[in-house]
């Protein structure tokens, strides 16, 4: 049944029937050797009608990593996951589908191994929901691709799944700055003032992001002239202060006489087409659309040069929503509706359960899968295939589009780019943020533990929206995920329509303060934060790990909400409502504890291995430098590259030896590919009393501008030595 390949040593592909060539995989796969085979390792196989079933008895002690966004625990273990991209915006612990398909799991314990199947529709994953030791992996296809990882070591696991579906996307270094957005910046001077607010309160900002009332009607690639007068001018404007504006991006293209988007789509046939060969009706925030057929090469460079509208305003960076896609209703669906509706009121008198009922038809008209069996893509070889068919893929192709033009439109330039949908191999190309969730406390640890699944991903440059999407927020809440996410690597408080608003000036002084102290504090840890995102790439090592992946036995295993954000820190937020401390475990090594509020205040203490309750009062998050590394700060500033950073702070206990290999580029250009780059290796060795410090640096094009380093080394027994130390 299968055909199988050896790709590297520790990678096999096995290969059932004729697979759709999703784009996943950057491998030319077609080159190699396939033979004949008919098991899989670890797997019993069986068959059922159109289905295959994968099934794996497993031990008590086997994890189960990955899958990338789906919500549970980061154990994978004991809940049902099912791969249908899908726009719902209620994060309860009983969905099972989200935004993106990432069927990428490792599974370490017992036997320890990945897996990969490369399949763009519907896959379920039963991990011992059904029967608590089985976990079984259902593909209602007989045409797909299936990788087994077989190491060991779960880093190798995800290195190798990054030679084969390549390396995380880079952003621009500004992207690591702090971003603000709402759903509802209802007109060019409210986004005026939403930026001046910032300066004048010292909040830094980067970025401020206009939602979908910046157009007009909800048209793409429109700018709505009464409310927005002068879009390119605020762009500019802003850009003057620092903050870069990115503008939203909807599929859904409105049918309306004359609206250019929809003239020429319909003339070239651009559009996605239902059984009769007519162009596809599906409702979104416009009312009725035509949906793109962003699986045609043709039709991703039309849509991908559109962007040129924005670019020519010196925008470089985009946020493609809606993307599943996303259907309110269609025109069937809604006749079904208002059928229903009128038989309700035919029985109006005695209506009893029929109300009831209704309740689930009207949740139903929306993202319906009968919806997405009706229409179908041309391909480049003239072929139509169902949409249903190939559905994950949608949102991956219309960021593919963006991607792929913008290379064209600006030449040599980084940019930020966000999907709400996504499929394995995006990563390399764009980043997701963890779309539609809610201003509830139990939103926050759904954050952090998807953060370090998606990293398992390749979604290095992902966040939440910090402060909670949907639902009221209050002022508490706001304050712990402002800290939270000032450690993840994007960085956006967004907010829904007709929700409390929630920018760092909504509530009082002293919220506002404390978030002014966080914000800053993210910018201080920008040398590294950037750093390390580098380095991660480079070394093809998730940027934020679990505690697991770095550290040996039963115990830190359990450990889903402190992670490993890079090399040197571990962050344990806390993310629960009127705590003002948190339980931790520090595994293994000594750690260096910085409770931080503000940059300036460094409260060190040194920690034994062991479990503890810390306190961390509103203002404050747990942070914890491991034994023998090293962190790297500077002054914070209004946004980045405001200012030359010439001046880095060196903070680390050192027991025996630390190196730090410290990074930068220009941050904006793909230069660094060709070297341009520098490198300071900063080697710290304890020496009686007292700390031996070498730096070299590496800086062929003048990249670097650091003239002096203070260094904050403490020993194990919680003395410091201070020194500054003159460079160049
Ligand atoms: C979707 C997006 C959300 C955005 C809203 C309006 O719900 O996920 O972030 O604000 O649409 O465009």
């Amino acid at each position: 049944m299968f055909t199988k390949t050896q790709l590297t040593q520790y990678t096999t592909l096995y290969r059932s029937g004729k697979p759709f060539k999703t784009g996943a995989v950057i491998v030319d796969l077609e080159s190699n050797d396939f033979q004949q085979n008919d098991t899989i390792p670890y797997f019993q196989i069986e068959e059922e009608n159109n289905k295959i079933n994968f099934i794996y008895k497993m031990s008590k002690e086997d994890v189960v990593y990955g899958l990338g966004e789906t919500l549970g625990a980061l154990n994978k273990r004991g809940k049902i996951y099912r791969f249908y991209n899908t726009d719902d915006p209620e994060h309860t612990p009983e969905k099972m589908s989200l935004y993106g398909s990432h069927p990428f799991m490792i599974l370490d314990g017992k036997n320890t191994f990945g897996l990969f199947i490369d399949y763009p529709s519907e896959i379920i994953f039963d991990i011992g929901f059904t029967d608590k030791d089985i976990l079984k992996i259902t593909v209602p296809s007989k045409d797909f691709d299936l990788y087994i990882f077989d190491s060991d070591e779960k880093l190798s696991i995800i290195k190798e799944y990054f030679n084969l579906t390549g390396k995380p996307y880079i952003p621009p270094k500004w992207a690591f700055g702090f971003q603000q957005s709402r759903w509802s910046y209802f007109s060019e001077e409210e986004v005026r003032n939403v930026a001046k607010k910032f300066r004048e309160t010292g909040i830094p900002c980067d970025v401020i992001y206009t939602d979908i009332d910046y157009m007009d009607s909800y048209k793409v690639f429109t700018i709505n002239k009464d409310k927005f007068p002068n879009y390119e001018g605020m762009v500019k404007d802003l850009k003057e202060m620092g903050i870069k504006v990115i503008p939203i991006i909807d599929p859904g293209v409105k049918i309306e006489k004359d609206y250019s988007m929809y003239e020429e789509g319909k003339e070239k046939g651009f559009f996605c087409v239902d059984e009769n060969g007519n162009d596809f009706v599906a409702a979104v925030w416009p009312g009725p659309t035509h949906f793109p057929n962003f699986l045609n090469s043709e039709v991703r460079r039309w849509w991908g040069k559109k962007y040129k509208l924005f670019t020519d305003m010196g925008i470089k960076g985009f946020w493609n929503d809606m993307n599943e896609p996303s259907i309110f209703y269609t025109p069937k669906g809604l006749d079904n509706l208002i059928e229903l509706l009128k038989s309700l009121e035919k029985n109006k008198e005695n209506a009893g359960i029929e109300v009831f009922l209704a309740r689930e038809t009207l949740l139903k008209i929306a993202n319906n899968r009968e919806d997405y069996k009706s229409f179908y893509h041309k391909l480049d070889d003239g072929s139509l295939i169902n949409h249903d068919m190939v559905h994950n893929l949608y949102g991956f192709n219309m960021t593919k589009a963006t991607a792929d033009e913008l290379k064209e439109l600006c030449p040599n330039e980084r940019y930020l780019l966000l999907s709400r949908s996504s499929y394995p191999g995006l990563h390399r190309m764009a980043s997701i943020w963890m779309g539609d969730n809610k201003s509830w406390w139990e939103h926050m640890i759904v954050n952090i533990r998807m953060l370090q699944s998606l990293n398992m991903m390749g979604f290095f440059y992902t966040g939440a929206d910090v402060g909670g999407f949907g639902a009221d927020s209050s002022a508490e809440l706001v304050i712990r995920w402002m800290e939270l996410g000032a450690f993840t690597p994007f960085y956006r408080n967004h907010s829904a329509l007709n929700t409390r608003p929630q920018e760092p000036w909504q509530f009082d002084e002293e919220s506002l303060n404390i978030m002014r102290d966080i914000v800053r504090l993210r910018y201080a840890f920008l040398p590294y934060t950037y750093s390390e995102y580098m380095n991660s790439v480079k070394e093809s090592v998730p940027f934020v790990k679990p505690l697991s992946f770095v550290f040996e036995g039963d115990r830190v295993k359990d450990i889903e909400d402190q992670y490993m954000y890079g090399e040197s820190l571990m962050v344990a937020p806390v993310y629960e409502q009127n705590k003002k401390g948190r339980y931790l475990h520090l595994p293994e090594v000594k750690w260096l504890n910085w409770t931080a509020s503000k940059y300036e205040e460094r409260n060190m203490k040194v920690y034994e291995p062991g479990d503890y309750y810390i306190e961390a009062d509103l203002n404050e998050i747990p942070l914890f430098i491991k034994e023998n590394s090293l962190i790297l700060l500077s002054e914070p500033m209004n946004y980045v590259g405001e200012k030359e950073i010439t001046e880095l702070t060196v903070i680390g206990l050192v027991s025996d030896h630390a190196v730090y290999n410290y990074y930068d580029d220009d941050g904006t250009t793909y230069n660094f590919t060709k070297g341009e780059f520098g490198n300071l290796i900063i080697d710290i060795t304890k020496a009686d009393n007292d700390f031996k410090i070498d730096v070299k640096s590496y800086d062929p094009v003048n990249i670097l501008k650091i003239k002096k380093i203070h260094f904050e080394i403490y020993d194990s027994d919680g003395s410091v030595i201070k020194k500054d130390m003159i460079i160049g």
